[in-house]
């Protein structure tokens, strides 16, 4: 009969075995199957594994400390390294509009913010190997079958780093399908806002502000969708739906009035989709007090946006991203 905590408990031993004395690093994004992975590589080598996280500037709002905290209060013993290469990120992005393009500069920085965190943890290189979240249908996706989104967007994630990095790759979640880890994760004692969150793309807000990416557009909407997040799960719709996100359209602006005065600024869009796979996927049917109330406080708190739109296209044709 098989059942989680025996799965857990012989991946343990079998990482044991595999990993007699050498490292691990993995960079972590807070999402569930990297958050799974690390806490199960944690279980079995200890600070033997060492987990880092890179602060692009393009997170969630405080999502680097949020999971910093998340992690280490719930997987007793582990210290997250966070690396800030925000300023890197904005500075190489400055000027650039063309979604793809912006793929490109946000994954060769990661890579580069990469390797900078490895080289600083001195560790022997012919003993250090690199830990992956790859899930079962990604093992599947990339031997047999391409998505109609691989070849409309590059996908660039924290796990695909480059043949050049060289390093043996550990997969301990390589045969589990999502729900499964999400059990998984359950059993290694993450909380249920880690194994439930929504997916959040490699890019981040690289591409969900739709023109050039600053520090400024960032800052303005992650707290547009910190407030939509928030929102949503206090009304009690966060876990029926796939992926929620708001997104930025710094080059429109829009005329309102805020008292007696003239207002002349961005646009916000917000996004709700529910999806089994993601490949397609149906628009929210938001029920409009709760979008009134999303509306109204972010047009109050966020400095900088004076219109609040809902997204009532599903895929296909639209895609899940805007870009
Ligand atoms: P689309 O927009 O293609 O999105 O309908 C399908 C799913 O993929 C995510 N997505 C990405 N994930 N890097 C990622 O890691 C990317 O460049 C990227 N683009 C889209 C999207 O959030 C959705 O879950």
């Amino acid at each position: 009969e098989w059942n989680m905590h025996d799965f857990c408990q012989k991946q343990i031993d079998i990482i044991m075995n595999k990993l007699e004395d050498k490292y691990v690093v993995g960079a972590v994004s807070g999402g569930v199957d990297s958050s799974v992975a690390a806490a199960l590589v944690h279980k079995a080598i200890g600070d033997r594994f060492r987990p880092f996280m890179v602060d692009t500037g393009l997170l969630r709002k405080d999502e680097a400390k949020i999971v910093k905290e998340r992690l280490e209060k719930h997987i007793p013993g582990m210290k997250l390294k966070v690396l800030d290469a925000s300023g890197d990120f904005y500075k190489e992005l400055s000027g650039v509009m063309e979604p793809e393009k912006k793929r490109k500069i946000i994954g060769r920085l990661f890579v580069e913010a990469f390797e900078k965190a490895v080289s600083e943890m001195g560790l022997p290189h012919e003993r250090c190997l690199l830990l992956q979240g790859t899930l079962y249908p990604d093992v599947i996706e990339s031997t047999s079958y391409k998505g109609p989104s691989s070849v409309i967007k590059t996908h660039h994630n924290v796990g695909g780093l480059p043949d050049r990095m060289k390093m043996e790759v550990i997969e301990p979640l390589r045969l589990l399908f999502k729900d499964e880890v999400r059990a998984l994760g359950n059993e290694l004692g993450l909380p249920v806002t880690s194994v439930m969150r929504h997916p959040f793309p490699g890019p981040g807000l690289g591409i969900r502000i739709i023109g050039e990416v600053t520090k400024e557009s960032a800052d303005t909407l992650s707290l547009a969708d910190d407030i939509y997040i928030e929102e949503l799960r206090k009304n009690g719709h966060y876990d029926k739906i796939g992926q929620a996100f708001a997104v930025l359209l710094p080059t429109v602006r829009s005329v309102g009035v805020m008292g007696d005065h003239r207002t002349y600024e961005n646009v916000c869009v917000l996004r709700a989709v529910t999806t089994t796979d993601f490949m397609t996927a149906d628009w929210y049917d938001m029920p409009h007090d709760v979008l009134a109330k999303i509306s109204n406080r972010i047009i109050n708190e966020v400095k900088g946006i004076n219109r609040v739109c809902y997204d009532v296209s599903s895929k296909p044709p639209a895609t899940i991203e805007w870009e």
